[in-house]
Formats: structure tokens, sequence, C-alpha cells
């Protein structure tokens, strides 16, 4: 893992999106992994911003995402999809046909775990996954736990997280409690992957990410597997980090 401490968010999103162009340049068609959340959301802001330069055409490339709420139909103002409709989809070239964002109400969940998962193997894989990091270090939806699941899933979330997740519901009663996410091995598969993480509320999970070997008490530590991944923090998220580079 190579972490880059940057300024502000600001700045992180445009290294990332620098990533991300030249590889829609190199590549098309390219298949990009993506995250919801507020962290990725100045990167949404910026590659909407160098498309309407004209810098990104969209118009071929694939997108997959990582999760959706286990129960919000997609037209639910809190579902990812709506998300992504919102903070990206809706203010780029990208075809419908060609995004791909779990159903947070499939009629039989384990046959659409296996078809979304076989719908990215199509694709070619994830040349590119934007994660951000939980305070509890789940990456996705896949939160710490005894056992930790490779392949996409259903997920009963963790109390943290419903709480961290509270905010965007009129009440905490309104949050859904599982989820539809990627799994370890999904995640892991993909090419490259950028990990971002701003605000001081993530500086202790990013020293322990970065400090502690692979635990599935820290589900991001399995990046750690992975020789191909960036870790993108500003310098709040970065403030307990010791050293400016880890391998
Ligand atoms: P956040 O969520 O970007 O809203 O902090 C990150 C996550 O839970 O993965």
């Amino acid at each position: 893992m190579k972490l880059n401490i940057a300024q502000n968010e600001q700045k992180i999103s445009q290294l990332v999106a620098d990533e991300i162009e030249n590889l829609i340049k190199r590549k098309p068609d390219a298949v990009l992994g993506l995250a919801t959340g507020s962290t990725p959301i100045p990167v949404y802001q910026e590659l909407i911003r160098r498309h309407q330069a004209g810098r990104i055409d969209f118009s071929q490339v694939r997108t997959f995402n990582l999760d959706e709420y286990y129960g919000l139909d997609r037209s639910h103002d809190q579902s990812y999809y709506q998300f992504m409709q919102t903070h990206l989809f809706s203010h780029i070239n990208i075809q419908e046909d060609n995004i791909h964002i779990p159903s947070g109400q499939p009629a039989d969940v384990e046959a659409y775990c296996r078809e979304y998962e076989a719908e990215m193997e199509r694709a070619g894989g994830v040349d590119l996954q934007l994660l951000g990091i939980g305070h509890n270090g789940h990456i996705g939806f896949n939160e710490p736990a005894k056992e930790l699941h490779p392949g996409t899933h259903l997920v009963r979330l963790k109390p943290t997280t419903i709480e961290a997740n509270a905010r965007f519901f009129t009440s905490i009663e309104q949050v859904p409690t599982q989820a539809i996410t990627m799994g370890m091995q999904n995640i892991l598969k993909a090419k490259r992957i950028l990990l971002l993480a701003t605000g001081r509320d993530k500086a202790e999970i990013i020293h322990k990410l970065i400090h502690t070997g692979i635990t599935t008490d820290i589900p991001a530590s399995f990046l750690k597997l992975h020789d191909n991944v960036g870790i993108f923090v500003d310098e709040e998220a970065g403030s307990l980090v010791a050293s400016c580079a880890t391998s």
C-alpha cells in the first residue's frame, strides 16, 4: 500500500481524477468500481468538471458499485442508486446500460449475487476501484467480523455503521439494517485500488490500518495483500500516521 498524504480533499480529488482521466484516455471502455458515502463526492465533482470541460468522455465507461441497502427500492431517496445519479451519473454522458449497482430488492439474493459477480467478470473485471473506509475499517459493507466473505453477499450492518449513516435518514429507525455488498475477493480482484479518507474522524482508523497486520477486525487491512493500492488521505485523516510511506 502506498500512502499519499495530500493537503486537503480538493488535492485528493485532483490526484484521483487524474488517475481516472488517464485510465479512460488509455482505455475508453474502462471498468470503474465506484463507492458511495461523503468521501468520494469531491472526486465525482472533479470528474463532472472535467467531463464538462471536454476532458473525459464516459460514453463507453462501465461502472460497478460496491453496495446497496437491502430493502430499499432504487427510487428511494437514500438508495445508493439515487446517490450515484445525484452525485455523478446524471451529470456525465455514461450510458444507463453500462451502470451496475446491486439491487436492494432481489427476488433471490444468492442467485442475484452470483449474477452480479458474473457480470463483472464478463466486463473483464474492475480496472480501478474507489473505496472509502468506515470508522470501523469496513470497505464496501464488509464489516469487521470473525470471518469475511469473498463474494457478493447480504450482510447485517453493525450498529456503528447504522449510527454513522443515520445522518442521511429522518431517524435511525429508518436506516436499513442489511445491505448487499461486493465481498473481499471481488474488491481485491480490481487491478488498481484507491482508498480515500478525509477528516479528523478517520485519523484513528487510518493509523490502525497502516500500523496493524492483516486482520478481519479491520477488513481494509486485507488490501495489504494487493500490490497496487494507493491510499489517499488529507492532513487530518493522516494526522496520526508517523511516516509517509509504508508497504
Ligand atoms: P463516508 O463513508 O465516506 O461517508 O465516511 C465511508 C464508508 O463507510 O465506506
